[in-house]
């Protein structure tokens, strides 16, 4: 009895033991805007569980709800309420993330809005507040981070799209040009930064079960569910997968690239 005991305890340590070893994200430090909830928030969890200390940056306060919790399983998390649209917390917030660790690995800019309209009924407001937090704030957060990169070397940068950027959608024009000037921008940032180890590449998802996606018409849902070729909607943790292999060391030699991550939508 004694001995079966002692197997099973020995056997958790070296299950433990295996698993940290092999963890992907071992020691890297990481942001992640937008991370308060959904695509974001699974991007958060899935990183901490391999091995990094993220940080959550969101304008929503819930975003420390979000830490606290996932701080209550074991993981580095915290959350800094920074908006993607304001250059002095950016600044500030990675300032302060260099000067405790010494360096920054991976920037996840998730942060998205969505302020749709069609065509004559969209306004200059809801124009210019898609491109401020889409397409501004990846490049505000780059801009600040990669800096911070640059330094060791080092850095993977994984910012969303999403498959209007590739296809365009009704009702969606400057959410269609922020995540079209997002992959664009994304190339540019391949060629700037590739020389200092630093990769930079796009996530595309698909109709993914969110808050974003909640406040689209029930009908919308269903039309956009049957263009699905492998017929179901994604759950975050199905996009934060491609996220992961973007961010992590063994993804050296992709950059530039966009990934779409939507069930076969964009064929
Ligand atoms: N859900 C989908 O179907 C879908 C599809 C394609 C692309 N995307 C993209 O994926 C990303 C995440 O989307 P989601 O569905 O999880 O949306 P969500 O609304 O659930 O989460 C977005 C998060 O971004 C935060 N945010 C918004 N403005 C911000 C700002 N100025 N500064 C900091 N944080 C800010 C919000 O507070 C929120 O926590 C977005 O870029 C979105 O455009 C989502």
């Amino acid at each position: 009895m004694k001995a079966t005991l002692c197997e099973s305890l020995f056997g958790n340590i070296f299950t433990f033991v295996i698993k940290c070893i092999k963890m992907r994200l071992k020691d890297n430090i990481a942001i992640v805007t937008g991370g308060a909830r959904g695509i974001g928030k699974a991007i958060a969890e899935l990183f901490a569980g391999e091995g990094a200390t993220v940080y959550i940056w969101d304008l929503l306060d819930i975003g420390s709800e979000t830490a606290k919790e996932l701080s209550s399983k074991g993981y580095q998390v915290e959350f800094n309420k920074v908006s993607v649209t304001d250059r002095t917390q950016i600044e500030a917030a990675s300032q302060a993330i260099f000067d405790k660790h010494g360096k920054i690995d991976i920037l996840i800019n998730n942060a998205g809005i969505l302020r749709d309209k069609s065509l004559f009924k969209m306004t200059d407001d809801e124009w210019d507040a898609s491109i401020d937090v889409n397409l501004k704030g990846t490049f505000l957060c780059t801009r600040a981070v990669a800096a911070y990169m640059r330094q060791n070397k080092y850095g993977r940068i994984v910012s969303a799209a999403s498959t209007t950027g590739l296809r365009g959608n009704f009702g969606q024009a400057n959410y269609a040009a922020a995540k079209g000037g997002i992959m664009s921008m994304s190339k540019t940032f391949a060629i700037e930064l590739g020389k200092h180890g630093i990769t930079s590449n796009v996530i595309a998802p698909g109709y993914t079960q969110t808050h974003m996606t909640d406040t689209i018409p029930k009908e919308i849902q269903q039309m956009a569910l049957m263009q699905i070729p492998v017929g179901f909607i994604a759950d975050p943790i199905d996009i934060a997968q491609g996220y992961l292999f973007l961010a992590s060391p063994e993804a050296r030699f992709v950059s530039g690239i966009t990934l779409p991550i939507d069930g076969g939508f964009t064929r």
